[in-house]
Parts: C-alpha cells; structure tokens; sequence
C-alpha cells in the first residue's frame, strides 16, 4: 500500500477525468493505495494544494470532459523553479512516496527528469496533438479529431451555398496528426501541416482546377503549426510559455486573406482552438483512457518506475519515459499521402 500524488499538466483534454478514475478505483480496490490530487499539474506539488481523492470523488467522473485536478504550464525546472529538490521537498511534505503524472511532452518531460533523478513517477500520455512518441495513439485525439470532423460537414454546406473557400484552422502545433485525420474525415481539398511547409501558389491552384471542373467552393484545414515555405513566422514570440513554447494562431487568417488575394474567390476562415479540447470525450477516448489508468497504476503496483503507459496495436503496455520523451511523433506521411489523393 503506498500514498500516491495524481496531477495532470498542460493543455487539458478529455479524457483526463476517466484516467483519474481508472487509477483511482483500479488503486484503492486491488492494492489498498490511498491517492492524493494534486491542484494544477505540478504547481500542485511546489505549493501543496491538494485534494484527497477517494471512492466518492470518482463518481461521474467518465464522461467529464476538462480535469477535476485543475491544469497549468507550470514547470519546475524553469529558473528559479527549484527543479527535483523542490519537487521532493514537497513529496515529503505531503506524505507522498510516488507521482502519477498525466500529462503530454512538457509533463511528461519534468517526469522524465524526475525519473533519471530516482524519484518515483510513472507517466501517462495525453494530448489532442497526438504528438507523443512511444505510443501509437494520445486520448484525447479522438475527440478532437471528431469535432474538427463535424465542424467540417458544417462548413462544407455554407460554402458550397455562397460558393467561397472557407480555412479551418485547426490545433497542432508540431504535428499535422488532427489536420490530417479531420481533413480526410472530413473531405478537405488541401489539408496544411507543420511537417510539409506548403507552396501558397500550389494550394491557390488546387482550388482554381476545383472551380475549374465547376465545384465552385473549397475547403481548406491547416493545423495551427503550418507554415508557408518561405517562412514566414505566424507564433506570437511575446508569448512564451514556461517550457518556453510561443502562443501559435493567425495562419488561418493569414490564408484567408492571401487566398483572396491570389485566385480573386471569397474567403471565409474559423479558427476552432479550444472548442477542440473541451468536452465529453468519444467512446473511444473513454475506453483509451480508462485501460491507460488501470494501467498507470497495476505497472506502478508491479514495481515499474520512470515508465509510460502505452498503447501498441491493440495492447496496453508500458515504455521508458525517457524513450518516449526523446523526439515528437510526427504525422505518419503515408497518412498524409492517402489525404493528398483528394487534394484539389
Ligand atoms: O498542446 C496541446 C495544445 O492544445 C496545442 O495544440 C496548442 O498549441 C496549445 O495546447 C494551446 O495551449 P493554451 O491552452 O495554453 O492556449
């Protein structure tokens, strides 16, 4: 039987309250742990405001989009931060013998150095991005990837009836995974990501052969991270989070007014941002979720640390923290390659 602290960092995303109640019921009914919330990621450890979760705080929680713990950026080993030690300090203070931290690459990224230090933590991976490497699928994704989806069918039809290309900017700050699977559910005629920089030209002639062949409307989805080829810059750079990441936003309005201008065509863009994130999750992150928290804490009962829950095919496993954290996972390109088919 152990005490052990639960937080969840970053971006929130749904799916984060069915991990919750995975570990915790999976926890207290198997192995007798007792389990503690930590408010808003790891700012909850550093300041000591928790909560105590036990059978109770659990109850209604699976289909709760956003997190009953609360999220923030903060990260300890920013300057001043006080990085492992102010991190154990506050372990001790609260009782507490391990971490389960939920939470994408930055997360993850303090538990990864939390481990390589022996401090005990076991990692479980979330974010709508997808983004993660080490596994093949975040929760999370799903269901942002559904919303995009729908918004899709949605705008294809006042399109279609004003005859205008309508941007749908989407999140995905180094990966296309959300563009690129919401464009092909959603039959985008250009889809932009991080990891192509696109041609404007090209994506212009892609809708004028539309218009050509008499389909008089396009839609187009470019992940927020797109970039065009001669560079230049969309991010915020007066907005840099603790880990140091740039506030990103503006490539759609950018497109809509430079699609405009190059084919003459009324242009129309949505920036769906947090709608993507917030939310009942899908059935599917329901379930993801859920195996990743049974998970996070039967690997932690079994003696794993520094470890991730992950998912392989259809197997829930675990991996090294520090494996997984070493590189994004970028868009599969024969993913990419299957949504250019219907490009243009
Ligand atoms: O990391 C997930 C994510 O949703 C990114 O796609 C996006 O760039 C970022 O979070 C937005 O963060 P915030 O909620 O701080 O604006």
């Amino acid at each position: 039987m152990a005490r052990i602290g639960l937080l969840t960092g970053g971006g929130d995303c749904p799916g984060l309250n069915a991990v919750i109640r995975g570990i915790v019921r999976q926890g207290i009914g198997e192995y007798g742990h007792e389990f503690v919330g930590l408010r808003h990621g790891w700012a909850g450890i550093l300041g000591g405001e928790t909560v105590e979760l036990g059978p109770e705080s659990i109850s209604g929680l699976l289909p709760r989009g956003g997190t009953i713990l609360g999220s923030s950026r903060t990260n300890p080993y920013r300057e001043g931060g006080g990085g492992t030690a102010a991190v154990t300090a506050g372990m001790e203070a609260l009782g507490i013998e391990a971490i389960i931290a939920i939470g994408g690459e930055d997360t993850l990224g303090v538990a990864t150095k939390l481990a390589a230090d022996d401090v005990p933590v076991i990692g479980v991976p979330k974010t709508i991005d997808n983004d993660l490497a080490g596994t093949d699928y975040t929760f999370g994704f799903d269901t942002a990837v559904q919303v995009a989806s729908d918004a899709i069918d949605r705008l294809h039809t006042t399109a279609e009836s004003h005859d205008r290309v309508i941007v749908v900017e989407v999140m995905g700050r180094h990966a296309g995974w959300i563009a690129c699977s919401a464009g092909i559910a959603g039959g985008a005629h250009a889809i932009l990501v991080p990891e192509h920089p696109f041609d404007l030209e090209t994506v212009c002639s892609q809708i004028q052969s539309r218009h050509a062949r008499g389909r008089k409307y396009s839609i187009v989805v470019a992940s927020e991270g797109a970039v065009p080829k001669d560079g230049s810059l969309t991010a915020r750079a007066d907005d840099v989070d603790e880990f140091g990441h740039p506030r990103l936003g503006g490539i759609g309005a950018w497109l809509e007014h430079e699609i405009e201008r190059v084919t003459g065509y009324e242009t129309r863009m949505v920036v769906l941002g947090h709608v993507q994130r917030g939310g009942t999750p899908t059935a599917y992150d329901r379930i993801l979720a859920t195996r990743y928290g049974v998970e996070a804490i039967d690997a932690y009962s079994r003696g794993e640390r520094g470890m991730m829950v992950a998912l392989h095919g259809t197997k829930i496993t675990t991996v090294p923290l520090a494996d997984a954290l070493a590189e994004p996972k970028l868009l599969d390109p024969a993913l990419y390659r299957t949504a250019e088919v219907f490009f243009g």
